[in-house]
């Protein structure tokens, strides 16, 4: 049945490139799925964006010696560039700074607040006169209350681990500036009613519990059980969404004020959803609207683990509060982390890889497979070197590479490039039948539950299985005493070639297409509408012209390594 599938993976944060790390735990799973969602027959509609607001977006713009706005225009550019090159199918890639995202914004405050979910509240807060603003909890430091550490910062001691409020710490100074001319100043702030939401965010989150995976319940339950907090949703920063009042004026005494960026960054789900459908002339509102027909979509969203919260707490509280008909989400993918060498990644300490790096040391299918098969999601998966090689040479070089050239340069050699007729059906013939026909309503089903290792475990194991195959079928000794025994080999051999470039592009794109060019198959019989193995196996007509793909994969060699993990640093520290 086809069904209506709104995706979303977390918007990039706008202040840099991403590492390999944030694109493994949100953009490229939430890729592959919507690869083969469409594959699958889905009306899928993929929309991410880049989550534009904030300090660190200030801060960035002005160590680049830009205004916040050309800086996120570029950001913005070179973001949707490194999504490109890494084949990222996003059907919209918005930007949280648009004006659908700013109105909608401003009318859920709106609706919040008439529905008393938000709340105007006066806190104490430090000034820095030197910055000539309000600091943010983290850009405030000193000398930790608890353990007298000297570099506190205002939101946690990095040396005891207490949680701190930078109106504590003794000695306080601008980390943004360094100057100690700070004062605690009393500010009022919109306050997200949180805690009276909680009833009902319980509800919802035990609903989920036995589709959800239980990554994203135990953190929502987790913070639902401590005791939900009121949040504040405004910021003392002029880069952002301005706060109005009801006749569209900025609200009294909120001037040089804008909302908190995890306020408005999920709404851009919706801002970014609304461009796609000025540029396309698309319907947004069945995707988002349950009086328009979203209740029939199937909403799913992609994130790393630092984003449960948000999206199972706050931005349901968001919508819920509103009173008005918005979708929530239906199913939610949480990963853990990508560690470099089990360590972070770090962009200062010159650790890890960002994408427009990786993209100039391997082809994006390099990447997209290791990273697949090595998802984070039972646990942090490290990145390696030598693991990267190991998936690169060992998967698709020896298994999917060396099957794919064997028996297509093969049929170019002896059977003239045309896929030959004869030979009788044996053992060899019936094992692989019955091997897809296990595998392949299993690996879809991998797909469906977004269970990527093993629907990447899968995958070799049928990549593996065709080598298998052609080892017990032996097309080349049967060459020499019964042509039409080494034919049915090499005609199996060549419709499994066209089966795994088939099941190979939401994983590895440019080499799925590569493959289906090679043994032409024309894009309408590309899809994952299987059918019997049986036919699945006898699909190519006799006498189809195939040829042999140029090779599929280099190898990566140990000097590579080497050179990488000096250049890349290959230790934690
Ligand atoms: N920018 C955030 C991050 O990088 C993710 C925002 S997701 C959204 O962690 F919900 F705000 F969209
Ligand atoms: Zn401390």
């Amino acid at each position: 049945m086809t069904e209506r599938i709104l995706i979303t993976s977390a918007l990039p944060y706008i202040n840099g490139v991403k590492h390999l790390g944030n694109l493994a735990g949100s953009m490229l799973p939430a890729d592959v799925y919507a690869r083969a969602m469409r594959l699958l027959g889905h009306d899928v509609l993929y929309i991410c964006a880049t989550d534009e607001h904030g300090t660190p977006a200030e801060l960035a713009a002005a160590e680049a010696g830009q205004s916040v706005s050309a800086y996120c225009d570029a950001m913005h550019s070179a973001q949707a560039e490194a999504g490109e090159s890494f084949k990222l199918s996003y059907d919209y890639f918005g930007r949280s700074s648009s004006e659908s995202t700013r109105r909608l914004t401003q009318n859920f405050a709106l609706a919040l607040e008439a529905n008393g979910f938000i709340e105007e509240r006066t806190s104490k807060q430090v000034y820095s006169v030197a910055d000539g603003r309000y600091l943010p909890d983290r850009y405030v430091e000193g000398t930790c209350p608890n353990c007298a550490f000297e570099a506190a910062r205002g939101d946690q001691c990095d040396n005891c681990g207490k949680l701190l409020d930078p109106v504590d710490l003794i000695n306080p100074y601008s980390a943004v500036s360094g100057s100690h001319d700070v004062e605690i100043r009393d500010t009022n702030h919109l306050y997200l009613k949180q805690a009276d939401m909680s009833g009902r965010l319980r509800d919802w989150v035990e609903s989920h519990t036995s589709d959800w995976p239980v990554l994203t319940t135990s953190i929502a339950m987790k913070w639902l059980d401590e005791g939900l907090r009121d949040r504040s949703i405004t910021r003392d920063l002029e880069w952002g969404i301005p706060v109005l009042n009801a006749d569209g004026e900025v609200r009294e005494g909120f001037e040089g004020k804008v909302f908190y960026v995890w306020f408005d960054a999920p709404i851009a789900y919706i801002g970014a959803t609304q461009d796609w459908a000025v540029k396309t002339g698309g319907d947004w509102e069945k995707f988002w609207r349950t009086d328009k027909g979203a209740d029939a979509t199937r909403y799913v969203q992609f994130m790393g683990k630092d984003n449960v919260a948000f999206h199972t707490l706050s931005f349901p509280t968001t919508i819920m509060g509103s009173g008005q008909p918005w979708k929530l989400v239906d199913e939610l993918k949480a990963f853990n982390w990508v560690t470099w060498y089990g360590g972070k990644f770090s962009t200062s300490g010159k650790r890890g890889v960002f994408m427009d790096q990786a993209i100039d040391i391997a082809p994006s299918d390099y990447w997209r497979w290791h990273l697949m098969a090595n998802a984070p999601e039972g646990s942090d998966a490290a990145f390696t070197w030598e693991e990267f090689q190991a998936s690169v040479n060992s998967d698709l070089a020896n298994v999917l590479g060396n099957f794919v050239n064997r028996i297509t340069k093969y049929c170019a050699g002896k059977f003239d490039g045309k896929v030959p007729e004869g030979g009788s059906k044996t053992d060899a013939e019936a094992w692989i039948e019955k091997e897809l026909s296990e595998r392949l309503p299993r690996l879809v089903e991998f797909y469906e539950a977004r269970e990527f290792r093993k629907a990447m475990a899968d995958t070799r194991a049928i990549w593996a299985a065709g080598n298998e195959y052609l080892t017990q079928a032996a097309p080349w000794t049967h060459y020499k005493t019964d042509i039409d025994q080494a034919a049915i080999g090499v005609r199996y051999g060549l419709n499994l070639v066209a089966l795994f470039g088939i099941l190979a592009q939401p994983i590895i794109p440019d080499t799925a297409e590569k493959i289906l060019a090679a043994i032409n198959i024309p894009s309408d019989k590309r899809s994952w509408k299987f059918g019997e193995v049986q036919d699945l196996l006898n699909a190519l007509p006799i006498g189809h012209d195939i040829s042999a793909p140029d090779v599929l994969f280099s190898k990566i060699e140990d000097d590579d390594v080497d050179t990488w993990t000096e250049h890349f640093g290959g230790q934690p520290t």
